[in-house]
């Protein structure tokens, strides 16, 4: 939650913050500010709202300097007002931040002693306080700073500027990334790769604890004890810091159109051409655990949901499943002889991280699905899986979910294998289904024109239902969200047997009914479910194949077809749909598709 950049540059930086922000706004956008260094003079620029309100800001009252921060916020402490804004300052010191600072109330109160007063809401502030306070009292910005980390408790990632030091930045992390980015007689600080991808292609992650004094020269690091320590550097591709639309009017129409190219590079990375999967080190033992726990958040979890019937079903693996916000609070305990899972995009969710260090000395191992292979998540896990989807900058996540969703069916099978639950045949069979996918996705795609049609319908509705049966019923809830979060028309998915135990006095000629059913082995079961919607002046959408559609079309209000496909992995087809009519129901509305009201991509923060 929240973008923070930091550049010591070789000209004015103003312009460079206000890009490497543009790249950082999908973690936040309720307000953004810079402050620079010029002449020995520490200056800021704040504006409420998106990243366009400060650049027009900026071209009535530019900002000179060579060394400056920059912040994207996502409130959570004070409303979204410039007041509130990033960065807050000292006024000799300016600082970014992203995270909670725990106890702000206490150091509040301290300063307050002091005779310092704050004027905001926000916990970041009584950081530049405290670090202005130590400043006063003659402390060099390098020594400040580190007084002032030490009495900071919570999660942070933090970038300092100082009016007395234009070549210094001093970047620190606890608990939220920070990477360190290294130029040509210039140096960066950023929350990401993706925030330095147009400065440099040379990264150092920090680890947690670190705090690094940045100057032109290069950065000093220092671990949580104080030792000056060596990270290493990295490069990144081109890629993994690609932000652009690629000609399309929103980054989620790019994410969903990308899917088939993404899912076929992750097939290629894990299948061999025997058709069996491909580990990392140290590989693992289904045969040496009895269960498996899934734990994530939002659309992850659904991926979580879907999984849990695969390795159930293909691998007679018992699966325990929660959300990673109740999961440690629910105190459960894990058996020996169990492995726990952590699906995240971007890997530094604060709910999944904390899920995770909860489970680390429990379980039998750690293990983690990432789209982000440097993030905390990644980093705690014994193992952590790859999903290969490439950046995904859409609030709404897209194939980050069917990467995850071919991901974990290739764990599954590999279960299954390990554990002998499917013979040799009906493996081959499944692998080959999985090897069809890319170009099933890609004739799936052909739905887009009747998906924008019908959105038209739904973009009109108050209340809509989703409705599926077994491992569809995970992609009926995936639907209702991927609506909710976008379109903000309220949405509700249910098990389809379950609406007669209540929800169908939900249903009226107002609110349409999706109902998620290929010709699989619950097909009949669904379409009994549905009748009795139709039964009630119910208005259905039915999501289907061609043999679905022949037998159950009459009477819906509408038929969307896809293909025909191994019926195991028709939740990642199906995401299609969802995806789809979100996406044209949202834009139906005039909604802010890729920067939905009140979100942000990744939630650093409980
Ligand atoms: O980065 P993560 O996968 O851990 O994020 C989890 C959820 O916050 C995320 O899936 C969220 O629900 C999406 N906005 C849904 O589209």
């Amino acid at each position: 939650m929240c973008g923070i950049v930091g550049v010591l540059g070789s000209h004015e930086v103003a312009p460079i913050l206000v890009e490497a922000l543009g790249r950082l706004e999908y973690r936040g956008y309720d307000s953004a500010g810079i402050a620079t260094v010029h002449e020995g003079q520490l200056d800021r620029r704040r504006a409420v709202g998106k990243l366009v309100n400060l650049s027009d800001k900026l071209v009535r009252e530019p900002l000179r300097g060579f060394a400056g921060i920059g912040h994207t916020r996502w409130a959570t402490h004070g409303a979204p007002t410039e007041a509130n804004a990033h960065p807050h300052a000292g006024p000799r010191v300016a600082v970014v931040h992203n995270g909670i600072i725990e106890n702000f109330r206490e150091l509040r109160a301290e300063l307050a002693v002091e005779g310092i007063e704050t004027r905001t809401d926000t916990d970041t502030e009584t950081v530049a306080l405290l670090c202005q306070l130590f400043l006063d009292r003659q402390m060099t910005p390098r020594a400040a700073t580190e007084a002032t980390i030490a009495r900071l408790t919570g999660a942070y990632a933090l970038c300092f500027l100082f009016e007395d030091e234009p070549d210094l930045l001093i970047a620190a992390r606890k608990g939220s990334p920070l990477a360190v980015g290294h130029g040509e007689g210039e140096m960066f600080v950023g929350s990401d790769a993706i925030a330095l991808g147009n400065l440099t292609d040379r990264i150092t992650y920090l680890e947690e604890g670190d705090r690094a004094e940045v100057t032109r020269a290069g950065a000093v690091i220092f671990d949580a004890q104080g030792r000056q320590v060596t990270r290493p550097e990295k490069r990144i591709a081109q890629a993994a810091a690609q932000v652009d639309k690629a000609g399309h009017k929103h980054f989620m129409s790019k994410e969903i159109a990308e899917q088939p190219r993404v899912l076929a590079e992750a097939l290629r990375h894990y299948l061999t051409p025997e058709g069996g999967i491909t580990l990392p080190e140290p590989g693992i033992d289904f045969t040496a655990i009895d269960r498996l726990t899934l734990v994530a958040c939002g659309t992850a979890f659904y991926a979580c949901n879907v999984a849990k019937y695969w390795f159930e079903q293909v691998a007679k693996l018992p699966v325990e499943i929660d959300v990673a916000s109740e999961f440690r609070y629910r105190e459960p305990p894990i058996p020996a002889r169990s492995a726990a899972l952590f699906v995240s995009q971007s890997g530094e969710t604060a709910d999944t991280l904390a899920a995770l260090r909860y489970a680390r000395g429990q379980a039998d191992s750690i293990l983690s699905v990432v789209n982000v292979t440097e993030s905390s998540i990644a980093r705690d896990s014994d193992i952590a899986l790859p999903i290969l989807a490439g950046a995904e900058i859409g609030v709404a996540s897209t194939k980050a979910f069917t990467c995850q969703l071919l991901v974990l069916g290739m764990l599954a099978l590999e279960a299954a294998r390990q554990r002998g639950t499917l013979d040799a045949a009906e493996l081959a069979a499944h692998v080959r289904g999985l090897r069809e996918l890319p170009a099933l996705i890609e004739q799936g795609l052909s739905i887009e024109a009747e998906c924008q049609r019908v959105a038209r319908g739904l973009s009109e509705a108050r209340d809509i239902l989703f409705l599926g049966r077994g491992r569809m019923f995970p992609l009926a809830l995936e639907g209702a969200l991927k609506l909710k979060e976008i379109s903000y028309i309220h949405a509700e998915a249910y098990a389809s047997g379950e609406l007669k135990h209540g929800p169908i006095a939900l249903v009226d000629e107002h609110v349409p009914v999706i109902v998620m059913a290929p010709h699989d082995e619950l097909f009949d079961k669904t379409v009994s479910n549905m009748q009795e919607v139709m039964a009630r002046g119910g208005k259905v959408l039915l999501i289907t194949d061609a043999k679905g559609a022949q037998v159950a079309a009459e009477g819906a209000w509408e038929v969307i077809t896809l293909p025909e496909i191994d019926p195991l992995w028709a939740p990642i087809l199906y995401a299609l749909p969802a995806q789809l009519l979100a996406y044209h129901t949202a834009v139906a509305k005039g909604t802010d598709v890729d920067q939905p009201r009140n979100l942000a991509k990744s939630v650093t923060v409980e």
